[in-house]
């Protein structure tokens, strides 16, 4: 496995690729997991060549203690990578390497997209997020990228960070992977105790009953609904619910048959945030 910590270097082996070979991106900050090796293992089946970067973006923590706090695993990133496949090209730069003499991210406008849910609680989240991904996709230049669907609202603010800036690229999202209880896989669950790691399965328990419920109540009866649930639960905080259309991500002022919804959650649990959507129909 090649491991390239300059983007020198990057561009310098990437020049080696024939010009119909299709080339695959999959951007992480390492600490990779199942829901990861997912998306790496469709790149590899999907492209003649993948690139896989580890960068943990200073940009897009809008809490210095959750950067802090992000786990740094090189070694064992490095090994998952490995089994997948020994021809993944793994990009590791440095904090300067990406971001030079500045560790700023860039003002976008992403039509409204980064405003709600994630947006609204994480100020800056987007345009870092947006800032790193834009750097990634000129740098690296794949035929397709891939994102997972845990993050479903970045998924589509990077569709149309795409669209924007005219980067001529297929974004692709993945379908989220769950542990054995339900449990969306994160690196941030590592950081909960044994018990409430399988407690936190009553996040993805309540979104399914909450699609359930979708079938026959409007979206403000679902979300009071789940508010509910998660107001009767001893160890789990509920920060949102919402309920939105699912690429423009605007709230339903009226169920309609051809619209495609889908609901969205963010939860504390022992102080670690959690994330989680659901397809509603
Ligand atoms: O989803 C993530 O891990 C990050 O937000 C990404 C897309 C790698 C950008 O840093």
């Amino acid at each position: 496995m090649l491991l390239i910590k300059t983007r020198e270097h990057l561009i310098e082996r990437l020049a080696t690729l024939e010009k119909n070979e299709c080339l695959g991106l999959v951007p992480t900050m390492g600490a990779l997991h199942i829901g990861h090796a997912a998306l790496v293992n469709r790149a590899v089946e999907e492209n003649n060549a993948v690139v896989v970067s580890i960068f943990v973006n200073p940009t897009q923590f809008n809490n210095s203690d959750d950067l802090d706090k992000y786990p740094l695993t090189l070694k064992a990133d490095l090994e998952v990578l490995e089994k997948i496949s020994k021809d993944i090209i793994v990009f590791t730069p440095s904090i300067e390497e990406m971001y030079h003499d500045e560790i700023k991210s860039t003002n976008y406008d992403f039509g409204g997209l980064e405003h709600v849910m994630e947006g609204a609680f994480r100020t800056g989240h987007f345009d870092g997020v947006g800032t790193i991904v834009e750097s990634l996709l000129t740098l690296v230049k794949p035929d397709k990228a891939y994102f997972g669907e845990k993050d479903f609202q970045q998924l589509q603010i990077i569709k149309k960070l795409t669209e924007i800036r005219n980067i001529p690229v297929t974004i692709i999202g993945c379908p989220i992977v769950r542990e054995a209880n339900g449990l969306a896989y994160s690196s941030r669950n590592e950081r909960l105790s044994k018990n409430i790691r399988n407690e936190a399965s009553f996040i993805y328990k309540t979104l399914k009953s909450a699609k359930n419920l979708f079938g026959t109540e409007s979206a403000m009866i679902v979300k009071d609904w789940v508010t509910n649930q998660f107001e009767q639960h001893p160890e789990l905080k509920l920060e949102y619910v919402e309920i939105t259309q699912a690429n423009t991500l605007k709230p339903v002022v009226k169920k309609q048959k051809n619209k495609k919804y889908r609901a969205f959650i963010a939860v504390y649990a022992e102080g670690v945030r959690l994330i989680d959507n659901i397809a509603l129909n």
